[in-house]
């Protein structure tokens, strides 16, 4: 696939599914810009990357200090991008995660938005300036199968989790005519330790890898997938 040479900044990058993504892009010969909220974890996944993160000098996996849904940090760490690469071909927006709350608390949906929507909306608009200067882009989000109805514990994380699949869609709309795609992808429980704590009576060889929704995410945001916008695509492993 064919995102050799190409760059990409990913979201969430020193998450479970993020460090595979990361991984997967390094491998294929793409550079990755990683923001992170945390220095030290950033720099663990250049340390467990290896030499696949390349030098601090010339990185391959550039670690930025920015929180994404910090619109001016995140615009600073898209002009280092392209200060050192010149290019911004992809964003995978994979920050966020999931919280429990009831339907009348509404600081826990507040946050759920701000850890699920504010940072996919806002790492994406810093990332659309060099895109639609040049006239291609390639953006992928996260939401979530088990999000598409609301729970009587999990009011934020559906209601959030469903505003990225609607506004994916709009966002597709809006950039048909600029050689932008815009598309979500929809796992169901992935195998994360966390699962597996949570879950340990289950059959974790069902859930769906996090290389294997890397996989999906590297085609979507290659050249190659130009016919596939606006598409809200379930990645359910073995379930
Ligand atoms: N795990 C599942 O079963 C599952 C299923 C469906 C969808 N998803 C989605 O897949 C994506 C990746 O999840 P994961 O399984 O890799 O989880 P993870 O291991 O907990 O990683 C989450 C990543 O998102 C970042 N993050 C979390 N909340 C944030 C916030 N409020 N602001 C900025 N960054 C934030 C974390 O950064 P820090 O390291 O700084 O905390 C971390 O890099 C998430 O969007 C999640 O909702 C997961």
């Amino acid at each position: 696939m064919g995102v050799e040479g190409r760059s990409a900044v990913v979201s969430g990058g020193t998450g479970v599914l993020g460090r595979a993504v990361v991984r997967a892009y390094l491998e294929a010969g793409a550079h990755v810009a990683a923001p992170v909220r945390d220095r030290a974890k950033g720099d663990a996944l250049r340390a467990e990357l290896g030499d696949l993160a390349g030098t601090d000098d010339d990185p391959r996996l550039l670690v930025v200090e920015a929180d994404p849904a910090d619109r001016a940090a995140m615009d600073a760490a898209v002009e280092e991008v392209i200060r050192r690469w010149g290019r911004l071909d992809a964003l995978a927006n994979l920050a966020g995660g999931y919280d429990r709350g009831a339907p009348w608390d509404l600081e826990a949906m507040e946050r759920q938005w701000s850890a699920n929507v504010r940072t996919a909306v806002t790492a994406t608009t810093a990332c659309l300036r060099p895109m639609r200067a040049r006239g291609y882009g390639r953006i992928v989000s996260v939401g979530s199968f088990g999000a598409a109805r609301g729970g009587a514990d999990t009011t934020g994380y559906a209601m959030s989790k469903t505003a990225v699949v609607r506004w994916t869609e709009s966002l597709a709309a809006a950039l048909k005519d600029e050689g932008i795609t815009a598309n979500v992808i929809l796992p169901s429980i992935i195998d994360h330790p966390v699962n597996r704590e949570r879950m340990p009576k289950a059959d974790a060889a069902k859930w769906v890898r996090p290389e294997e929704i890397a996989a999906v995410i590297l085609f979507l945001t290659s050249p190659e997938a130009s016919g596939v916008t606006g598409a809200a695509i379930p990645v359910l492993g073995r379930v």
